[in-house]
C-alpha cells in the first residue's frame, strides 16, 4: 500500500488501539484507554468509509452504510447504558457474537466474489475465507449459547458422547475446507461453504451447551479471542492492516486473558471446557465432608463499634455485592470510617465476582479512589496489620480449603489470607455456598463472625449505627 492520508488513519487507528490496551490495564487509566481506541477505531473506520478507493472507485453505498451505523450505535449505547453490572458477561457475550458474525459474513461475502471471478483465486485467498468463515460461526454460536445460558433462556445439555460426536464435527469441517482449498482452482461450490457453516454453527453450539452457566466468562472470553483471530483473517482478506492489528490484538489478549482466568481458579482450561464444577446443581456439600462445628454472630451495633474503633479497616468485596448492588453504601461507610480516622482499603482477588474486574469497575462506578484497591499479594502483605477484615458477599476466594483441602475443588487456587488479620467479619444472606458449591471454614474459625442479610441493607443499617456513634 502506497503511502496515503489513508494509511496514516490505520497508522494512528493501529497505534491507538495498542495505547488503550495497555492503559485499560491500570484501572485509573482504563476509562481514557477505551476513550483513545475508540477515536482510533473511528479515524479508521472514517478513513475506510471517505477515502478507500478500489479500482479508482470509491465506496458508494453510504445509504447501507450509514443506516447500519445509526441503527448499531443506537442499539449499543442503549444497551451498554441500560445493562446491570451483574448482566456485564451476558453483553460482552452478545456484543462478541456479532463480532463473529461480522467476520463469517465477510467470508461468506468474499467467497460468491471469487467463485464469479475464477481468475482472482489462489489457495491462500481461499484457507484464509474458509478460516474466518469457521472461526466466525463458532464463535457467533458458541458466544449466543453463552448469553442465553447466563440470561437463564438455555439451560445446561450434554449427551453422552458428546465430546466425540464435537471432535467428529471439527474433523469433518477441517477436511472439508483443506478439500475445498486444495482444489480451488476447480472446485468453489457454494453448498460447500454454506454446508462447512451449518457445521461450524452446529459445532459452536455444541461446544457451550454442556459448559456450566458459571464457567461462562472464561468461554467468553476463549470465544472473545476466536472472534480476534476471524476478524484479522478479513483483515488478511482486505489487505487491511487496521483490521489485522485489530484482530491479533483481541486474538491475543482474549487468549491472555483466558489462560490468566483459569491461572487464577486454579483450573486447567481443558477441565473449564470438559468437567466443570460450574456446572449448575453442582454442590460439593460441605469441605470435605467435615462437621465444621458452629460459626458465630456479631450485631450490627457490635460490628459498627468494632469497625468505628479499629484502626485499619480491609473490605473484602465480592460476588454478592454485586448481586445486591451495596457498592454506593459501601463506598459511603469507608469514608464514613476515614472520617474517624480509620485507615479503610480493598482487597480485591482477581476472579471475585463473575468476570474479570468485576470488582475494580464495580467499586469504581461508585467513585471508590484506585489507590485504595490492593491486588491480593499486596492485601495478603497487609492483613497481619489489619484489625477488621469485612468480607461482603465474597465466599470462594477466601476459602482456606484452597491452601489446605487437597480433596476441594478449589484447591490451588490462591486466596485472600483474611485470617491473618485480628477479626474477620462476614457478610452474606446465610450458610449456603458460593460458586464453587463447598462449604467455607473460615465462617466457622475462632476470629470468624457472621453477619447476616443482604449486602446493601446490612451496610445502610452499619452507616446509620456508625452515625449514631
Ligand atoms: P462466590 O464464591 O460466588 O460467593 C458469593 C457469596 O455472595 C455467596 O456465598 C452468597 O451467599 C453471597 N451473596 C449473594 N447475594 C448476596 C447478597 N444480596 N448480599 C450478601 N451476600 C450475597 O463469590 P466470590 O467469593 O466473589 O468468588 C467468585 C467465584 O466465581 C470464584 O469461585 C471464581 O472462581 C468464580 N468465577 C469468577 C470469574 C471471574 S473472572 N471473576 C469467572 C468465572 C468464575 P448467600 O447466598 O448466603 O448470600
Amino acid at each position: 500500500m502506497e503511502f496515503s492520508i489513508l494509511t496514516l488513519c490505520y497508522l494512528v487507528g493501529s497505534v491507538t488501539f495498542i495505547i488503550g490496551l495497555k492503559m485499560l490495564s491500570d484501572p485509573a487509566n482504563a476509562r481514557k484507554g477505551n476513550l483513545i481506541a475508540a477515536a482510533g477505531m473511528t479515524i479508521a473506520i472514517a478513513g475506510t468509509i471517505f477515502l478507500y478507493e478500489s479500482d479508482g472507485e470509491k465506496l458508494h453505498n453510504y445509504g447501507w452504510i450509514f443506516g447500519g451505523l445509526i441503527i448499531g450505535g443506537i442499539i449499543g449505547t442503549l444497551a451498554a447504558k441500560k445493562v446491570q453490572m451483574t448482566a456485564m458477561p451476558e453483553m460482552v457475550s452478545l456484543f462478541n457474537g456479532m463480532g463473529g458474525a461480522c467476520a463469517a459474513l465477510i467470508s461468506i461475502i468474499e467467497f460468491d466474489h471469487i467463485a464469479n471471478n475464477p481468475v482472482v483465486v489462489n489457495p491462500g485467498h481461499v484457507l484464509i475465507i474458509f478460516a474466518g468463515l469457521v472461526i466466525g460461526s463458532v464463535s457467533f454460536a458458541g458466544s449466543i449459547v453463552a448469553w442465553g445460558k447466563l440470561n437463564g433462556k438455555f439451560g445446561d445439555f450434554a449427551f453422552s458422547g458428546q465430546h466425540i460426536v464435537n471432535i467428529i464435527i471439527l474433523l469433518v469441517v477441517v477436511a472439508s475446507s483443506a478439500y475445498v482449498v486444495y482444489n480451488s482452482d476447480v472446485e468453489l461450490n457454494e453448498s460447500f461453504l454454506y454446508g462447512i457453516l451449518a457445521l461450524s454453527l452446529l459445532y459452536g453450539v455444541f461446544f457451550v451447551l454442556p459448559i456450566g452457566g458459571a464457567d461462562m466468562p472464561v468461554v467468553i472470553s476463549l470465544l472473545n479471542s476466536f472472534t480476534g483471530v476471524a476478524a484479522a483473517c478479513g483483515g488478511f482478506l482486505y489487505e487491511n492492516k487496521v483490521m489485522l492489528t485489530g484482530g491479533i490484538l483481541v486474538g491475543a489478549a482474549g487468549t491472555l486473558l483466558t489462560i490468566l482466568m483459569c491461572r487464577a481458579m486454579n483450573r486447567s482450561l481443558k477441565n473449564v471446557l470438559i468437567g466443570s464444577f460450574g456446572a449448575s446443581g453442582s454442590s460439593k456439600g460441605a469441605a470435605g465432608g467435615k462437621d465444621q462445628g458452629q460459626y458465630k454472630e456479631v450485631s450490627l451495633s457490635d460490628a459498627a463499634v468494632v469497625m468505628s474503633y479499629a484502626s485499619k479497616v480491609m473490605i473484602v468485596p465480592g460476588y454478592g455485592l454485586a448481586v445486591a448492588q451495596a457498592q454506593h453504601v459501601c463506598h459511603e461507610l469507608e469514608k464514613m470510617l476515614a472520617e474517624k480516622g480509620v485507615d479503610v482499603k480493598y482487597a480485591i482477588h482477581p476472579v471475585a465476582g463473575r468476570m474479570p474486574g468485576h470488582m475494580n469497575v464495580l467499586l469504581a462506578e461508585a467513585d471508590v479512589s484506585y489507590d485504595k484497591l490492593l491486588e491480593m499479594e499486596q492485601a495478603n502483605d497487609e492483613f497481619p496489620s489489619t484489625d477488621v477484615v469485612l468480607v461482603l458477599g465474597a465466599n470462594d476466594v477466601v476459602n482456606p480449603a484452597a491452601k489446605t483441602d487437597t480433596s476441594s475443588p478449589i484447591y490451588g487456587m490462591p486466596i485472600l489470607d483474611v485470617e491473618l488479620a485480628k477479626m474477620v467479619i462476614v457478610n452474606k444472606r446465610s450458610m449456603k455456598p458460593g460458586y464453587a458449591g463447598i462449604e467455607n471454614e473460615l465462617f466457622f474459625r475462632p476470629k470468624t463472625s457472621m453477619l447476616f442479610g443482604d449486602a446493601k441493607k446490612v451496610l445502610q443499617d452499619l452507616v446509620a449505627e456508625i452515625k449514631n456513634l
